[in-house]
């Protein structure tokens, strides 16, 4: 089955309760959540205090996109603050397979993150860990961003990858997904699907989930 996640990176910082609302009565799946801290990515984004106020407002899983550096460091603080998945990436991690753990030993699901330029051979010692792998579709750092195209033969890859080892890991991609690039990365493997400015943007949102939802 194939799931949505809005990112409400792209809703309005002042409504974010509303949003959360907004994305659940829209039939989304999971809420996104970006965590930016201005030193992996250029810009700022939420904390956990913003993620406890938000699981207040909804009973959706919350998937935490940890651009950070030093992500172990923020494991406990978004665990107590009710993530329901926490992905981060390789790049800014000198102790992937550690951290990995330390997600799950907080009882709840873990995943890893790769940038457009980062290799899958990054994941053949920590798949089996993850419940999760992201790839991003973008540099990350903002919404709004252009899909990069390259990015559906890495899909492709990954999804050979996880077959091959009897894995069955959510392969989920996030920027620049819309109701055309949904579709790509949907056929080239990919089941769950981040889109923040498609969705938050759009003048019909629910119809926007589910045409991404039933490409
Ligand atoms: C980008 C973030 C994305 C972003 C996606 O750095 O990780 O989750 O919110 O936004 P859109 O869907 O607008 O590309
Ligand atoms: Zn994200």
């Amino acid at each position: 089955m194939i799931k949505i996640a809005p990112s409400i990176l792209a809703a309005d910082c002042s409504e974010l309760g509303n949003a959360v609302r907004a994305a659940e009565s829209w039939g989304a799946d999971m809420i996104h959540f970006d965590v930016m801290d201005g030193h992996f990515v250029p810009d700022i984004s939420f904390g956990p205090n913003s993620l406890a106020a938000v699981k207040k407002h909804t009973s959706l899983p919350v998937d935490v996109h940890l651009m950070v550096e030093n992500p172990s460091d923020w494991v406990k603080p978004f665990v107590d603050a009710g993530a329901d998945i926490i992905t981060f990436h390789v790049e800014a991690d000198r102790h992937v397979h550690r951290t990995l753990q330390s997600i799950k030993d907080s009882g709840i699901k873990a995943g890893v993150v790769l940038n457009p330029a980062t290799a899958l051979n990054e994941l053949q010692y920590v798949i089996d860990s993850c419940d999760m792998i992201l790839l991003m579709s973008v540099n990350p750092g903002w919404g709004g961003q252009q899909f990069i195209p390259a990015v559906l033969d890495k899909i492709r890859g990954l999804k050979q990858m996880v077959k091959a080892r009897g894995l069955n890991p959510d392969i989920e991609v996030d920027g620049g997904v819309n109701t055309q690039t949904a579709k790509q990365c949907v056929e080239a493997g990919a089941n769950v699907l981040v889109a923040g400015s498609a969705v938050f943007h759009a003048i019909d949102p629910a119809s926007v989930i589910a045409s991404m939802r039933r490409p």
